[in-house]
This record gives C-alpha cells, structure tokens and sequence, in this order.
C-alpha cells in the first residue's frame, strides 16, 4: 500500500504546480489517475516498460488487453506510430482533440507491453485541459486505460477511482466529474472501410459524415458473446463494465419494455431478492422495487450517457441482487450506452413483445 495523493485542479485551468508534481511522478515511473472528458484513466509513461507492467498491475488487468495511449498534439503520433493512412489527417484534424482513438501500426521503439504485443496501437488525443497538460509537462506520451479495477465501471469521478485504487497508486489529479461519460470510441484505420472496434463519445454518424463509409464490428453490436476469433480488438472478449449485481437487460418498445419489467419485479419480489431498476426520465415512475434510477430523458442520450456508469456503482452501494435495465435509443451515444449496458448483463438480454 502507498499514501495516494490527491490534487484538486480547476478543470478547465489547472495549477500548473500541481500539474507539474504529478508530471514528475510519470516521469519516475509511477501511476497518476487524470480525468479526461471521456472517464479518468489511469497513466503511465507510454515508454517505460516497468510502469506500464505496473499499472496493468495496479488494476489487475489482463497483459492481454492493451491501453490506450494519450498524446497532447498531433506530431506526437510519430513517437508511436509508424504508418498513419492519409484518412487519420482527416480525422485527426475533425476529431482531435476529442474522444476518438485511431488504431495505427506501431514503430518497434515502443514497449511490448504498452502494446500487448501487437503491432498495433490505439491513440489518442484527449479533449481536458487537465489531461493535456499532464502530457505536456510530463514529455512522453501516456499510456492510459481507464481508472478503475478491471471488470468495474470506467470511473466518472475522482471518488470511483479512489474507490477501486486508493492506496495502489501514486496520484491522482481530481477535476470533478467527467463529461462525456463513456469511453472514446476505438476505431481501426487499418482496414477499409474504417472498423469501430468499441462505440463510444465520437458518434458512429459523425464518423459517417466525415468518412462516409464506416464499418461496425460485430461485436460492438452483439446480443450474444462472441466466439473469440471474431475479435480484434483485444478488449473485447474480456468481461467488462460489470457491477457487483446481476444486469438483465430488456429490449424492445417501451410499453412492451415496461410490461416485462413489472413482470421481472414481480418474479424476484417473490424469490426473495433486492430488485433494482435502471429507468429512463419517461418510464421511472411505473416501476414498485427497491431501487429506481433513472438514467435521464430518453430524449437526451448523451445525459444518459454521462449518468451511466455512477448510477451502476450506486447500484452496488445499496447492495441489489439484480439490476432490470430498460433499452435506450441507438442513436448518438446511446450506441455506447446500449453497448455498455449489453456487456454488464453478459448478454443476458429479454426481447420483450
Ligand atoms: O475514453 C477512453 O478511451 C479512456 C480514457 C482514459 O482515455 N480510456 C480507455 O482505455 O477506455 P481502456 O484501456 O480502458 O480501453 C482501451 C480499449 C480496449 O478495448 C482495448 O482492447 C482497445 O482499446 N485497444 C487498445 N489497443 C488496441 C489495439 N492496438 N488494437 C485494437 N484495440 C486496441
Ligand atoms: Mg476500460
């Protein structure tokens, strides 16, 4: 155990001394959480081969599954990759800075483990003035999954990481809460059309508008897992964003959503066992259990969004057996979101009708 030390910063305009101590703790080879606008990750100098073992460490996360790696600007990109497609420009110069990772081929100089071993790497450029600044103090790019032990919910908070973290790592820079709420999304140049290998705060549409033809990978809307194979994108096939209750997800039109939910309710009240519900704005008030959440308007994905992963680590405070979940709209975020929610049920997924 270590004393984890934590830095309240102005979101928006850090303490640069502040910025600058947890700056030489990377450079050390230590661990620094930081937010971004996505969730806070938790960061490592992208070069150093011992504090990258040590943060897959700190979060008990599979060697198997690679990080993230942050960069402050574009010409950063060239530390790390060696081959980028004339369409990353494009999409660099929309998207950067912002949550979307761009999978390129890697130089040799950069660390096995920061890879996973692949000749690939996923990078981005995160859209914080905190995250930015960190980078920039700290001279190397940074290696950076999200905050949380492996399998919990991506942290939204400064709390969530020190909830799962506190004591394991050497920092944490606390800017409040994050924004956007859900992870960037992952997409692979490497192919064409252009593959998301994970939905997340860029938009498929938006990726659309720009690329024109973008490409979902299977699993990214599976209803099932997957057989390993089809993966690519190493995450995929572990278990992810699970709370400590069992998440039954149930799809379909509201009136039929809410039906099956009542009727869920009913069964578990039956058995015995603490019953949660995660509603939406519209739906919250039909529902008789323990525990009611609402995950905000159904008209407002990205609200949805930014309110998902607190409300299923509440869910584990208040100690429910299960967790109902209503589907939300695909579109925008909601994409991540339902993508999200499918991995925390382990695809266990009602048609209602
Ligand atoms: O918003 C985010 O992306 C947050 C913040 C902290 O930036 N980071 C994050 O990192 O979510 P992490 O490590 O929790 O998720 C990284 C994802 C995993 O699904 C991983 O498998 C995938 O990116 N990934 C990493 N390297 C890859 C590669 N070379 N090819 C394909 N997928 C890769
Ligand atoms: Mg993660």
């Amino acid at each position: 155990m270590k004393q984890t030390l934590v830095l309240k910063v102005n979101s928006l305009q850090p303490d640069i001394e502040k910025v600058r101590a947890a700056a030489n703790i990377i450079k050390e080879g230590g661990l620094v959480a930081f937010p971004t606008e996505t969730v806070y990750g938790l960061g490592a100098d992208a070069l150093n081969s011992k504090a990258v073992l040590a943060l897959f460490e700190a979060k008990k996360r599979p060697r198997d599954n690679p990080p993230i790696v942050h960069v402050q600007k574009i010409n950063d990109i060239y530390r790390i990759a060696e081959k980028v497609p004339p369409m990353a420009d494009k999409l660099m110069k929309e998207f950067w800075p912002g949550p979307l990772t761009l999978v390129f081929k890697r130089l040799k100089s950069v660390p096995d483990v920061t890879v996973a071993g692949l000749d690939t790497i996923a990078v981005r450029m995160p859209k914080h003035a905190v995250a930015l600044a960190l980078i920039r103090e700290s001279h190397c790019p940074i290696a950076a999954p999200s905050a949380n032990l492996a399998g919990k919910p991506s942290p939204t908070s400064a709390q969530h990481v020190l909830d799962d973290l506190n004591g394991q790592i050497d920092a944490i820079l606390d800017a409040g809460p994050t924004c956007i709420g859900v992870e960037s999304t992952v997409l692979d140049l490497s192919v064409d059309p252009g593959l998301v290998l994970r939905p997340g705060g860029t938009p498929l549409e938006a990726l659309r508008r720009v690329l024109g033809d973008v490409k979902l990978h299977p699993f990214v809307v599976a209803e099932k897992d997957l057989p390993i194979e089809t993966t690519r994108s190493p995450g995929m096939k572990h278990k992810h964003y699970a709370p400590k209750a069992q998440v039954i997800l149930v799809e379909g039109a509201v009136s039929a959503v809410m039906a099956t939910i009542k009727s869920l309710i009913r069964t578990y009240w039956l058995q015995d066992k603490q019953v949660g519900v995660l509603a939406t704005g519209e739906t919250a008030w039909a529902y008789e259990a323990e525990v009611v959440k609402s995950l905000g308007s159904r008209r407002n994905v990205d609200a949805m969004a930014a309110n998902l992963f607190r409300l299923l680590r509440e869910f584990d405070e208040e100690n429910v057996d299960v967790i109902i979940a209503e589907s939300v709209p695909t579109e925008g975020l909601g994409l991540a979101v339902m993508n999200r929610l499918r991995k925390a049920s382990g695809y266990n997924i009602i048609k209602a009708e």
